[in-house]
């Protein structure tokens, strides 16, 4: 059945045409069935004869059809059947791909994180623009161990399907490590995920239709505004004093919207390494208790406190089962492993497990079990032990080096983290961090400058440093070399402005 549209702008031979390419090329038309004669077809579509001669003249000329003396216009018999299409000599048509991504791809096509991560791939740069546990540290022995063990007791079974909530025993073992926190919830409770980032997609899958507003620290974790923005969202960035959130400013904002939820990094916050006061965070659950509000609390980093005391997380706080709250094993195990869980009310859970189901129906089975066992034999918390004092020995051969190596002109400061693996670095407002950027290169240096984390065009001058990815020989040397790009894009803008002549009025 062709259809004719004569209000389409297309001229009706070509939509003739296209109808029928389609036909034979999906197999509707086989090679050798004769097309109805010319004037047969222009009857049936009421058009002219010339309409249709033209768009069979289309198709031969494209090889799909041939022209045969008494049989009249057939499909190209040589076409073979529909399989055998791609080996003909017919020129593929180059598919518009960019016209046939969804809505929420044009959402998220900032390039400047894929251009980062290329530079911080080479094998000859220094990067500081990881965001992973010292990779050495991997305890590789004792999961080889573990492997074996698991593979000559259970066969195949940890290779077979889990459940899509998770891996009981994992379950309880991870119930057990939040009950130390003063977490204190039940197995039904938690839900594997395949990293926490697949939380981050399921809370925007669960909780946002388009147009929704979420609220985030500004600046915040850059892949969680791009999932939220993907779904429809239109994040709102409030501001971060030295202990966390504004609450002053949370507390206007929530008078004048009613965000869906509040995302929060409460402990050694990306990309700033601040942690949110105890005070705050009492301040947030009495807001969010207020404005009936949930928190999605995003505890990545909430393992790595090299120093001061412990905060008791918004989840071990909350009375009255408004926090969601996300966490992983990548910040401080093989990332590769993807284990993250999210611990929330039972009905939360229960939608995630449909929104697991339809996406990967559950998390690596024999990922899972190694990762109990590891927590189980009580190798986990010495492996916690061993990266957290690494981790600040790494941090503090950083913190020497910016001191050591920042040069004195310049006005450079940075956040001391008392954990987590990020510096927060704060550069001159002369320094253009695009030119930055290009001179960090050329000296084989990367990091991530602060635009990244922000919704919108920031004027905040920082650079986030990542000092757990670096061996301790590559940060010092890196620093260095980074603290020389600097003040040559320093020396350039100055450059720049002297070049600047006067212009005298001519007289
Ligand atoms: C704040 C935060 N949340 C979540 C993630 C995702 O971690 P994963 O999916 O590896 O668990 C990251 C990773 O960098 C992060 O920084």
């Amino acid at each position: 059945m062709i259809n004719i549209d004569r209000e389409n702008s297309t001229p009706l031979y070509m939509q003739i045409k296209t109808q029928l390419k389609d036909m034979i090329l999906t197999g509707k038309l086989s090679p050798g069935y004769k097309l109805p004669p010319e004037r047969k077809l222009a009857d049936i579509l009421n058009v002219n004869r010339s309409t249709i001669l033209n768009a069979y003249r289309e198709l031969k000329a494209d090889n799909l059809a041939i022209s045969t003396v008494g049989q009249g216009t057939i499909v190209n018999p040589a076409l073979g059947s529909v399989a055998n299409i791609n080996n003909s000599n017919i020129t593929p048509i180059q598919l518009p791909w960019k016209h046939l991504y969804s809505k929420m791809m044009s959402l998220s096509s900032d390039t400047i994180t894929q251009d980062i991560l290329e530079l911080a791939n080479r094998k000859d740069v220094i990067s500081f623009a990881a965001g992973i546990a010292i990779p050495e540290l991997n305890p590789l022995e004792e999961l080889k161990k573990i492997n074996e063990e698991l593979i000559s007791q259970f066969k195949h079974v940890p290779f077979q399907h889990t459940s899509t909530q998770g891996y009981y025993p994992l379950r309880d073992s991870i119930r057990n490590l939040m009950q130390k926190k003063g977490i204190i919830i039940s197995n039904d409770e938690i839900m594997i995920l395949s990293g926490s980032q697949q939380g981050l997609d399921f809370s925007a899958r669960a909780f946002i239709n388009q147009g929704d507003i979420v609220f985030t620290e500004e600046p915040s974790y850059f892949c969680a505004r791009q999932i939220f923005e993907a779904f429809g969202a239109n994040v709102i960035g409030i501001p971060m004093d030295d202990d966390g959130m504004s609450m002053e400013s949370l507390s206007y904002m929530l008078s004048r919207f009613k965000p869906k939820f509040i995302y929060t990094i409460p402990n050694f916050h990306n990309p700033t390494g601040i942690t949110m006061s105890l005070e705050k965070r009492k301040k947030l659950l009495a807001l969010s208790y207020k404005h009936q509000t949930p928190i999605l609390e995003d505890d990545a980093y909430g393992e790595l406190r090299y120093e001061g005391e412990q905060i008791p997380s918004l989840k071990a706080l909350d009375q009255n089962n408004y926090v969601v709250y996300l966490s992983t094993f990548s910040k401080v195990l093989f990332m590769g492993l993807r284990i993250g869980w999210v611990a929330a009310p039972k009905q939360v859970i229960q939608q995630f497990k449909v929104l697991k189901q339809i996406s990967d129906v559950h998390t690596n089975s024999f990922s899972q079990w190694c990762l109990d066992r590891l927590i189980r034999e009580n190798n986990y918390s010495n492996h916690i032990q061993t990266v957290l004092k690494e981790n600040k020995r790494r941090r503090d051969i950083m913190l020497n080096s910016l001191n050591r190596f920042k040069p004195q002109n310049l006005e450079i400061s940075w956040i001391i983290p008392e954990g987590g693996l990020y510096i927060w670095c704060s550069l001159p407002d002369e320094i253009d961090q695009k030119e930055l950027m290009k001179n960090a290169e050329e000296k084989r240096i990367a990091f991530v400058p602060a635009k990244v984390f922000y919704s919108e065009d920031c004027d905040d001058n920082c650079i986030r440093l990542n000092f757990t990815f670096p061996s301790p020989n590559q940060i010092e040397k890196g620093i260095q070399l980074l603290m020389e790009a600097i003040t040559d894009s320093y020396k350039e803008k100055q450059n720049e402005a002297n070049s600047y002549t006067e212009i005298k009025p001519i007289v």
